[in-house]
């Protein structure tokens, strides 16, 4: 176990905003996070496990352990006709997992291309795009439990996945540490392009395969989303909130561009993005920060930002969301305080 004492966080949150940490340890198997948490317990330090940092907003100071999960590896097994079982490792990144994957005639991911981030943090918040969620792929998730101390598989129920949520958000972040995931997946070139941009995207094409979509998908986001390397950033900032059919028919009175999707329980969701558009705040910035001017539900650091300036502005943007149409937005990524807790 590599332990680093005072670690500048900067460049390990796509945010970059400015973070120095008390320690960061970097462990390389399940069993050395038995270790890991002993030394924090020791400092008497609370811990917190990160991975690419790209869905975090950190203060100037951590008073905490910082634990890597360096725990990489990618193994396919036969499962019957249709599907594979493929092993990952926690820290193996996303993005090529799902590249690696298709390459190797593995199917199912393609919708999830250039999202950035480890493995290890997909099902923490369910990531989803273009029709899709990781969720539908999980067959079981690796863990330590730190409660039952003892690792553990968790089933696909069991992680309780619901839109950018699980388990592993609702259970307190002190309960279960990710250790790798199960998929399950297919190797029939099967693809689902229901999400209204990507069968746009992909309308000169007669018979697109899997390969297209992933192809279309990192188009549409590299033509929307901020590269973090570029501009720093941690995706969609608020959820699409979720209002009553009542509320919905009221606003779209007003305004009548409102795109909603009707859910299954009647009501609808709102993308946040449209909203905060539409309430002239695409590209306002505030001095260190800003909305995307391609995708307003992305908030940039202009460069010199810090955990409290992005907050602010969160704060602003919400209050203005608020009033004009009476819906509240919800923070997507996790600010912590300085001892590591995290805020509401
Ligand atoms: N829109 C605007 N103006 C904007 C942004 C969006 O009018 O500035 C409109 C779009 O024209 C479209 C609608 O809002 O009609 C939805 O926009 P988009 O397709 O870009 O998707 P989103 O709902 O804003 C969600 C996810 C993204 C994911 C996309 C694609 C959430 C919080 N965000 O965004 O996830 O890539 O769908 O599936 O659900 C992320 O989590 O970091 C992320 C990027």
């Amino acid at each position: 176990m590599l332990v680093l004492a005072n670690s500048d966080l900067s460049t390990a949150n796509t945010l970059a905003l400015p973070c120095i940490a008390d320690y960061k340890l970097v462990v390389d198997c399940a069993e050395q996070l038995v270790d890991a948490i002993a030394f924090a317990n020791e400092k008497n330090l609370p811990w917190l496990v990160l991975g690419q940092g790209s869905n975090v907003v950190l203060p100037i100071k951590l008073h905490a352990v910082v634990i890597y999960l360096n725990i990489v590896g990618v193994a396919i097994r036969a499962d019957n006709g249709s599907s594979v079982k493929v092993v990952v490792g926690a820290g193996e990144p996303w993005h090529n997992l799902v590249k690696n994957l298709l390459q190797q005639g593995i199917f199912g991911l393609e919708n999830l291309a250039l999202i950035p981030g480890l493995a290890g943090a997909a099902p923490v918040q369910n990531i989803g795009a273009y029709g899709r969620e990781i969720s539908e792929f999980i067959d079981s998730v690796e863990v330590y439990d730190t409660e039952q101390q003892e690792v553990r598989c968790l089933s696909r129920s069991e992680c309780d996945f619901s839109y950018r949520s699980s388990v592993f958000k609702t259970a307190g972040k002190h309960r279960y540490i990710i250790t790798g995931l199960n998929l399950l997946l297919s190797i029939k070139d099967q693809i689902d392009i229901s999400y209204g941009g990507l069968a746009t995207e992909l309308k000169n094409i007669a018979a697109p395969t899997a390969a297209n979509v992933f192809d279309a998908v990192v188009r549409i986001r590299s033509s929307k989303l901020p590269d973090p390397a570029v501009q720093p950033n941690a995706g969609s900032f608020f959820k699409n909130p979720v209002i009553e059919a009542s509320h919905y028919q009221q606003l779209l009175t007003t305004y009548p561009d409102l795109v909603g999707y009707p859910q299954v329980d009647g009501r609808f969701k709102l993308a946040a993005g449209w909203l905060i558009d539409n309430a002239g705040w695409k590209g306002k910035a505030i001095g260190p920060v800003a909305t995307h001017t391609k995708q307003a539900l992305v908030l940039v650091n202009l460069g010199t930002a810090t955990r409290d300036d992005v907050l602010n502005y969160a704060a602003a943007l919400s209050t203005a969301i608020e009033d004009l149409y009476k819906v509240q937005l919800q923070r997507e990524p996790v600010a912590y305080s300085a001892n590591c807790q995290r805020l509401a």
